[in-house]
């Protein structure tokens, strides 16, 4: 693991400027941050850049909110605060660096570049005054550490412009980890689950997937006996191109850690800060590139969950390395997030569960036919949740969540939850904005109801009439008769019939559609118009308009911004 890296950045902007929408500070400010706080953070490094230039000032002004934050949690000694001095700032990052041997960076001038441009005491004083003025508080009083890696992307346009880096809102990371790390858990067990991001950020996915492997328990068993927490962050891993954002998931795991060890009563009876000893598994390398990275290791995987970058690389050698290692997925002006989700397959063990929220690019552009034509007709997709309708900040490209298996196809079915419309406005608060809620509440309803046929079926009952009458169990599979073996790619993701239908009211949308059985007909898959089916047997006869089998339940006002089925 390498946590001194000094990579620098190597890729290219966003690969469609066109399409970014609601992206401009507002109400939530950048990238999550709270307006005002976003913007008084930027001033200041704008008033630093010509002095010290671009890449120390953002370090500069991020120290300032890192010793706020750190002093904020109480876990730290007195030392770990924010200082009137520059030489203040620096020695209270040295004892941050010494706390645990994950927080080594911040002693290194490679991963904090403020360590080779000195700033005046009077600039120290107002970084330490901006954060006293807009503290990075937590939801839920806990040391989540999210504003802290929000204020991260905001102040770095770098970052974001050369790297995409685009924090993964916690409502997203929570439908995430429900699609599939609570499956694998269900079915590998959690003791030994190991779970990567392989394009891990500021690590808002890691910190809750820590919370989720602290917490969970298996269904349905109330007697489970508690895991440590040491044990729960053996189960988190990361790596992420950016060393400072590899170490800012470092922080946030370490801190998480030490919080619900101290609450617990110290970590096994022993310290009250993470021992020294207990690894926080996250390295900054190229995911794409750097094969040898040990926590890269081929088939190690039960579950990744990621938000990969959407980008092109803009540098020809990048492009041509990336194009290199991964040449079944990179066509023509490709997108990063093809090779990533070919990376998230190759780390899983076998029958391993990945979910992604990645741009949905590749639906509509020429260079995601192989993907989809030979890389996903392979792999058993279980869901495709259309989010280009909702409202994600810091997000402006079109997005879908992708959920597979690795392994051969089983069965017949891709559960997709489509979208209708997009948010009318922006909503107050993200998650909940109609279409969120209308997404999360279809994949809800429709994970209980196989939940619950799966529950009846163990209890030799007869299977509930509803959304889960596609044969699914909980763990996306069921059925005593052994499934069947699905067609190379019967169902074609629908995301992109949103577009369309947002200026069409729908009059089915509402509550989870299932269709009959006997009416599920195979059907190409298609890029913009173009037929790219892998059978070579004649076109299948064009879709009946097909009934509701269940209508939504009466006094039930249905959703007009998504709909579920299993096709
Ligand atoms: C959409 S952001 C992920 C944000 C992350 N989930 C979070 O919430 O902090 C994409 C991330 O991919 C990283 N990245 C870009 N290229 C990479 C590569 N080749 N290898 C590893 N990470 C990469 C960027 O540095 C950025 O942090």
């Amino acid at each position: 693991m390498n946590h001194q890296g000094t990579r620098s950045p190597t890729h290219g902007p966003e690969s469609e400027p066109g399409r970014h929408r609601r992206e401009t500070p507002g109400q939530h400010g950048h990238a999550g941050l709270p307006a005002l706080a976003a913007n008084a953070a930027q001033r200041l490094a704008d008033r630093l850049t010509p002095a010290v230039g671009a890449r120390a000032a953002v370090s500069w002004v991020h120290a300032g909110a890192v010793l706020a934050w750190a002093a904020g949690t109480g876990l730290f000694d007195a030392g770990i605060a924010p200082a009137a001095t520059a030489a203040g700032t620096l020695r209270a990052l040295d004892r941050l660096a010494a706390a645990h041997p994950a927080l080594a960076g911040f002693a290194d001038p490679a991963v904090c570049a403020l360590r080779e441009q000195p700033i005046g005491n009077a600039d120290t004083a107002d970084i330490t005054a901006l954060w006293s003025a807009h503290p990075l508080e937590d939801p839920d009083h806990r040391p989540h550490g999210y504003l802290l890696g929000n204020a991260y992307q905001a102040l770095s346009a770098e970052a974001r412009r050369e790297r995409a880096l685009a924090q993964t809102p916690r409502f997203v990371t929570s439908l995430l980890l429900d699609l599939a790390f609570d499956p694998a858990a269900e079915e590998f067990g959690i003791r030994g689950l190991r779970m990567v991001d392989p394009s891990c950020g500021t690590g808002h996915i890691l910190v809750e997937t820590l919370i989720r492997a602290w917490t969970w328990r298996p269904r349905g068993r109330s007697n489970h006996a508690p895991r440590g927490i040491e044990a729960a962050l053996e189960a988190v891993h990361g790596v992420d191109l950016d060393p400072y954002a590899a170490l800012l998931a470092r922080l946030r795991l370490t801190v998480m850690a030490s919080a619900i060890g101290r609450a617990d009563g110290g970590h096994r009876g022993g310290p009250r800060f993470l021992p020294a000893a207990a690894a926080v598994n996250v390295a900054d390398a190229d995911a794409l590139l750097d094969a040898g990275e040990p926590l890269l290791q081929r088939g190690r995987y039960h579950v990744v969950v990621g938000n990969p970058p959407y980008i092109t690389p803009k540098d020809p050698a990048v492009r041509a390395a990336v194009r290199a290692a991964w040449p079944q997925v990179c066509h023509g002006k490709y997108a990063l997030s093809l090779p990533f989700h070919q990376l998230s397959t190759a780390l899983l063990v076998p029958g391993g569960w990945c979910a992604q929220l990645t741009a949905n690019s590749f639906m509509k552009r020429e260079f995601g036919r192989p993907f989809v034509e030979q890389v996903l007709a392979r792999q058993d997709l279980q869901w495709v949740v259309d989010t280009s309708g909702a409202y994600l900040p810091g997000h402006g490209t079109p997005t879908v969540i992708l959920v597979h298996r690795h392994r051969e196809p089983v069965g017949d079915r891709v559960t997709t939850v489509r979208g209708i419309n997009g948010e009318p406005s922006l909503p107050a608060d993200p998650s909940q904005g109609q279409v969120w809620r209308a997404i999360v509440e279809q994949v809800d309803t429709l994970l209980a109801h196989r939940r619950l046929a799966a529950a009846l079926e163990r209890a030799n009952l007869a299977a509930p009439q509803g959304p889960c009458a596609d044969g699914q169990n909980g763990s996306g599979r069921g059925g005593r008769s052994p499934p069947a073996r699905r067609a190379p790619f019967p169902h074609r993701p629908r995301t992109g019939a949103r577009r369309h239908a947002a200026r069409v009211r729908c009059p089915q949308a509402g509550g989870p559609t299932v269709y009959p059985a006997a009416r599920r007909l195979p059907r190409p898959p298609t890029i913009g118009s173009t037929s790219c089916s892998r059978s070579s047997s004649p076109p299948p006869p064009p879709r009946p308009a097909l009934p509701l089998l269940r209508p939504p339940l009466p006094g039930r006002r249905p959703s007009r911004c998504a709909r579920t089925s299993s096709r």
